[in-house]
């Protein structure tokens, strides 16, 4: 049995890998600052991990080495971070605090007392300037949005603690994840969550573009079994987590509608000027955000190559799309009839 950290454990991800582990009988430790995670998703069939959860900030490096001081995990998932993208973008103090300096301080409490490994969770994004399909893992044109930029950066910091120190460290970089614990409620959610909510509410999903732009989809038990599989091996390691295959988000649309029985809604489009018309404060200011980097955002294609994954981990991605997205709605559907209930 290993001792292992999870840090960013009550959100989508960090909450079922920590289950997963804790279902293989390891001793897990939670840890959140609830800035984005929720109770709900600590809450298990066989398990609730409300009481036990660390109610910490990946910021504060005096509580972090702490309870690297007193906890010797052998390994950690550094799952935490600032996820939404405009949120990245209209506080980017924040965001490099949490997702850049908070990596650092997960790095180095690491190194001061042994940990046996880093697992560190990036992004696809880091190829958002990428012209080469599918991406593989050593070509990176320097990323633009202060979201993929951070990511990029705490990778380089990973790297240079493995090289500079010899400390194992795995980078993941994750596609669009979805399934179940996704957030459909967050002022941004990531874009299966809207559309689930959307269709839950009977409103058309006010898609950007043309919604024909594709990206690569992967499903969060198959990210997590790769998760785990990389426990294994040596020294400093990059890998794509993805399925090497793109869905539009119009199709995904089509799927969930269907699922949900709302196929007589159907899709608006908006024009990506509006994409993040949320954030006002993006839009205001001497310098505006560019429309040629909204459009980037909202027209990017995404399609990873993941044959280092499978030759080097030997992972294959198992859940269909379809299945996936079903799983998705059963899971999520509860969840807004109970929040339509408390509102
Ligand atoms: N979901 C995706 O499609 C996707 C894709 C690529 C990469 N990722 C990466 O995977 C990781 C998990 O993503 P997710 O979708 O589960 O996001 P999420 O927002 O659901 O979870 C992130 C968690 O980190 C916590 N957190 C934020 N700041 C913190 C801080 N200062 N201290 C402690 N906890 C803090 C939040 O409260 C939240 O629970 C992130 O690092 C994200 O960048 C996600």
């Amino acid at each position: 049995m290993s001792k292992i950290l999870v840090t960013g454990a009550a959100g989508f991800i960090g909450s079922q890998l920590s289950y997963a582990l804790w279902k293989k009988g390891e001793e897990v430790v939670l840890l959140d600052n609830f800035s984005y995670g929720k109770e709900d998703n600590l809450i298990f069939p066989e398990v609730d991990f409300r009481e036990t959860i660390l109610k910490m900030d990946i910021k504060d490096e005096e509580a972090i080495n702490e309870l690297f001081e007193k906890e010797k995990f052998d390994v950690v998932y550094h799952i935490a971070a600032i996820t939404p993208l405009p949120d990245c973008q209209y506080k980017p103090k924040l965001a490099i605090d949490t997702n850049v300096g908070g990596t650092v301080n997960i790095l180095e409490a690491a190194r001061k007392v042994g940990v046996k490994k880093v697992i560190f969770s990036s992004t696809s994004a880091v190829y958002e300037n990428s012209n080469e399909f599918p991406s593989k893992e050593d070509k990176v044109p320097t990323p633009s949005l202060i979201y993929s930029g951070g990511k990029f950066a705490a990778e380089n910091f990973c790297r240079s603690y493995a090289e500079v120190y010899g400390m194992n460290i795995v980078v993941l970089r994750f596609a669009n994840v979805y399934g179940p614990h996704i957030d459909c409620l967050r002022k941004t959610p990531p874009v299966a969550g809207y559309l689930i909510k959307q269709y839950f509410n009977n409103e058309s999903p006010v898609l950007h573009s043309t919604g024909d732009q594709e990206r690569d989809f992967v499903y969060v038990d198959d990210l997590i079994r790769l998760a785990i599989l990389v426990q294994q091996g040596e020294g400093f390691d990059v890998v794509n987590v993805s399925t090497n295959e793109t869905h539009s988000i119009n199709s995904m649309s089509r799927i969930i509608a269907k699922i949900m029985g709302k196929e007589d809604i159907k899709e608006e489009y908006a024009p990506v000027a509006h994409f993040w018309e949320k954030y006002p404060e993006l839009y205001s200011g001497a310098y505006k955000i560019s429309e040629k980097i909204l459009s980037n955002e909202v027209n990017k294609y995404t399609l990873l190559d993941n044959s280092h994954a499978k030759e080097r981990y030997g992972w294959v991605p198992e859940v269909d799309f379809e299945e996936g997205l079903r799983r998705t709605v059963e899971f999520s559907v509860p969840l807004l009839e109970k929040a339509a209930k408390e509102n």
